[in-house]
């Protein structure tokens, strides 16, 4: 992988920057939009040496336009990097020589917003150093500082440096929907892995026959998220894909005449009529999403269960499937699913009187659902732990702002006796 001659081999290699614990499904979601975008771009969109590593995911792909549109399709990641550089050295004038090989102007034709430095185990190990090493020899002659370019990165681990540059611009998390939010609004890439955790253990069908409900749906990011999953998120500005040739842009909509919005069934309940409000507006600025998403006010620990079976009969008769000719029977019966981020109790970011145990319990009990998904505290959501009939089947931790956190996999089991609130 180290190169010390040929920077081309290097322009078509990537990174997904992914949250720590989240590289295997981010890998996954990189494989299938790559397939998705090969309908147009042949095989040049194929992930090749798709590699999970601590935080992130390396591949390469044959066109560079195809890793640039990524950053419109792919939901977990928080950026995607381009390599232009990898070296190994313990002398600072190889340092010199090695970075010269770049071409800057190419690479960062705006300049350099800003550099990020990371050096550990390395015999070069102080950032500050090495920031001033690249001040001193590089900027003014090779780079301009300039605020309107982008984010180059340096990174020294074991004497291998590799040098990159952003292909993202603003966090990737920042979709342009999410123009109201509550107290603790779950990072829209975190939301979009819940919906991949629940996901990847069903087909479309049973998808889009369940009503899938959020009983503590704040803002409404898990569900909007969900809407989005297969879509390229057209709310934010791509202003770093203006240099893309043209016949790219025409392979990149041959390859979205391909997707087709799937028809969910979405239910979205807070006990905050002013939240309920915010997730509307959210909602509003996701084509076609209102056509699919009923918001409900009420208390999801001890709503009434003919409340909840109205929920699923609502979305049945204002449902947008076929009814009678497909073969789908959807009515009050179709199986219910939960994803949520309840509140975690006590007086941190997401505070509630309740603890996250004792609302994610009462949520189940209510609602009764088939699958559910719930991010919580690391320490509360436990594998192979039974609530009621639920059973937790598969947990993932990862940090969500420093906390650590778990997301959550229930399962109904079907075949005890039926309890509930009384
Ligand atoms: C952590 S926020 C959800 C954040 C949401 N995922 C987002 O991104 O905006 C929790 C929400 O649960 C609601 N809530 C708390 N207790 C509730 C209950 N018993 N029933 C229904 N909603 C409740 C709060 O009003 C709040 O909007």
């Amino acid at each position: 992988m180290i190169n010390n001659k040929n920077q081309e081999c290097f322009q078509n290699e990537f990174f997904l920057i992914v949250p720590i614990g989240l590289e295997e499904a981010a890998k996954l979601e990189l494989l299938e939009w790559c397939g998705i975008l090969a309908v147009g771009f042949g095989s040049g969109a194929f992930a090749k040496n798709a590699k999970v590593v601590k935080g992130g995911v390396t591949f390469s792909v044959t066109s560079s336009s195809v890793a640039f549109y990524l950053n419109a399709c792919l939901k977990i990641p928080s950026r995607i990097l381009q390599r232009l550089h990898v070296f190994q050295t313990r002398e600072w004038a190889q340092v010199e020589k090695e970075l010269k090989i770049i071409d800057w102007k190419f690479f960062f034709p705006q300049g350099i917003s800003k550099w990020e430095i990371a050096a550990s185990e390395s015999r070069m190990n102080n950032e500050k150093h090495l920031a001033q090493f690249l001040n001193e020899k590089f900027e003014n002659r090779f780079y301009k500082i300039q605020s309107s370019g982008s984010i180059a990165y340096l990174r020294v681990h074991d004497n291998v440096f590799t040098v990159s540059r952003d292909t993202s611009g603003e966090h990737l998390h920042f979709r342009g929907y999410r123009k109201k939010q509550g107290e603790a609004p779950l990072r829209e890439n975190l939301a979009a892995f819940l919906w991949f955790f629940l996901l990847k253990n069903h087909h479309r069908l049973d998808v889009e026959r369940a009503v899938i409900v959020d009983p503590f749906v704040g803002s409404g990011t898990l569900l909007c998220e969900m809407f989005l999953w297969n879509q390229v998120i057209q709310t934010r500005s791509y202003d770093s894909f203006a240099w893309i040739p043209p016949e790219d842009k025409i392979k990149f909509q041959q390859g979205l005449e391909r997707l087709n919005l799937w028809k969910l069934n979405l239910v979205g309940v807070d006990m905050d009529q002013e939240m309920l409000n915010k997730a509307q507006c959210n909602f509003k600025n996701i084509k076609a999403m209102n056509n699919c998403v009923r918001l409900i006010q009420g208390d999801s620990t001890c709503l009434n269960r003919d409340v909840v079976r109205s929920i699923s009969k609502r979305v049945s008769e204002a449902s947008h499937l076929p009814k009678m000719d497909s073969g789908f029977s959807f009515s009050s019966s179709s199986p219910l699913w939960l994803i949520s981020n309840p509140p975690y109790g006590g007086k941190g970011r997401i505070s509630s009187k309740k603890s996250w145990r004792e609302l994610w319990q009462k949520a189940l009990e209510t609602y009764q659902p088939q699958w559910a998904v719930a991010l919580g505290p690391e320490r509360e959501c436990r594998e192979s732990e039974i609530f009621g009939q639920w059973k937790c089947i598969e947990t993932q931790r990862f940090l969500n702002g420093g906390l650590r956190v778990a997301a959550s996999l229930w399962k109904k089991n079907e075949s005890t006796t039926k309890v509930g609130p009384s």
